[in-house]
């Protein structure tokens, strides 16, 4: 009767009603123990020791009974999981606007045969401005607006001297340190430790003390590409970023370079795109004008050459430098630069 009631328990609930009905503290077996030292001694041992077999069995039986019904209902489990629902949708990240374009431009001068190399962002005196023919007194350094970093030694020196200056000169001499201004420091620090010929560009962020506005930021992403063989020329150059704005544009790009002025390059020159938002027409991106800004450029200044042991009258070198945000801006018709760095998602998200 009892085995028979624990084989048709259909869940361990019930199993556990049986072991309370009959092994529990008031159980029906318990009870017989219990009952025991009321009964006559002859009966005693006989009923104990049937008492016990038959707990025995109980106990045996709720106990394989109870692993059977685990058993089953694990597999009822998995019976209820549907593969066939759709899974849930995983949400992918993507690549920041910049990050596309610069691997874009990338690509296009690797394909070209160009190197691409990297320099520091915190760098010195020396290669962001003497090497690269600007001198201390020199005007031109107006053109950036540097973000000079006071080093440990200069607070020394301030708390110290009413010579502070004097004293910081002659220990760090034209070794000031400053986030760099341009990429063009990056020049100095590759033809330093390369023998021409030489074809690189140099991608990297750049930072100016600057007043924001829509087309003004005071951090930049600048390429920097340099050239430097027996026979360059500004033909060379002219071919070489004109391929760069047709592939990158996917469509034939007018451009025109301008006489401008870099202590680094001469001759010296700014290129300007036809406006690709408005086909040259003129509209708010590019002034009214149809053209719109987007790199210096240049010969390699003969002094910019010694300053790297190279001989002047041996090689000859262009060089440009442009800013990523503007291309990207032209490209996918952003009006104001800054977007990119202003984390808004509902701007990063269009990409
Ligand atoms: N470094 C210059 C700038 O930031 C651009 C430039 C690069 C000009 C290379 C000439 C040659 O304005």
């Amino acid at each position: 009767m009892i085995l028979k009631e624990i084989r048709d328990a259909k869940d361990l609930k019930t199993l556990e009603q049986i072991y309370r009905k009959y092994l529990g503290k008031k159980g029906e077996i318990t009870l017989i123990f219990r009952g025991l030292k009321n009964l006559p001694k002859e009966k005693r041992a006989k009923i104990a020791k049937d008492a016990n077999a038959l707990k025995a069995l109980i106990n045996k039986e709720l106990k394989s009974k109870s692993e059977t019904l685990k058993k089953e209902s694990k597999n009822q489990i998995s019976d209820k999981l549907d593969i066939t629902l759709p899974g849930k949708k995983i949400v992918f990240g993507h690549l920041h606007p910049l990050t596309k374009v610069l691997r874009e431009v990338s690509n296009i001068f690797s394909q070209m045969g160009f190197e691409i190399v990297e320099g520091p962002e915190i760098e010195t005196e020396y290669y962001n401005f003497d090497a690269l023919n600007i001198p201390k007194d020199h005007p031109a350094r107006d053109m950036w607006n540097t973000f000079w970093l006071k080093v440990e030694a200069e607070r020394r020196h301030q708390s110290t001297s009413k010579n502070a200056g004097v004293k910081m000169a002659l220990e760090y001499g034209a070794n000031r340190l400053l986030l760099r201004t341009h990429t063009s420091p990056v020049q100095i620090r590759y033809m330093e430790k390369h023998n021409p010929p030489i074809k690189i560009i140099a991608p990297g962020n750049v930072f100016r003390h600057e007043a924001t506005d829509a087309s003004h930021e005071f951090q930049l992403f600048q390429v920097e590409g340099l050239m430097v063989d027996k026979n360059v020329s500004v033909a060379n150059f002219k071919f070489t970023i004109g391929e760069f704005f047709n592939r990158f544009f996917g469509k034939k790009i007018n451009f025109r370079l301008r006489p401008d002025f870099f202590p680094f390059t001469e001759p010296s020159f700014d290129i300007s795109i036809n406006c690709v938002v408005c086909g040259g027409k003129g509209c708010s991106v590019c002034k009214k004008t149809g053209w719109v800004e987007t790199a210096g450029a240049g010969m390699v200044h003969p002094n910019v050459f010694k300053f790297c042991k190279l001989n002047p009258k041996e090689w000859r070198g262009w060089a440009f430098g442009f800013g990523l945000e503007r291309l990207a801006m032209m490209k996918y018709k952003i009006d104001d630069i800054r977007l990119f760095r202003s984390g808004d998602l509902r701007f990063l998200t269009q990409f």
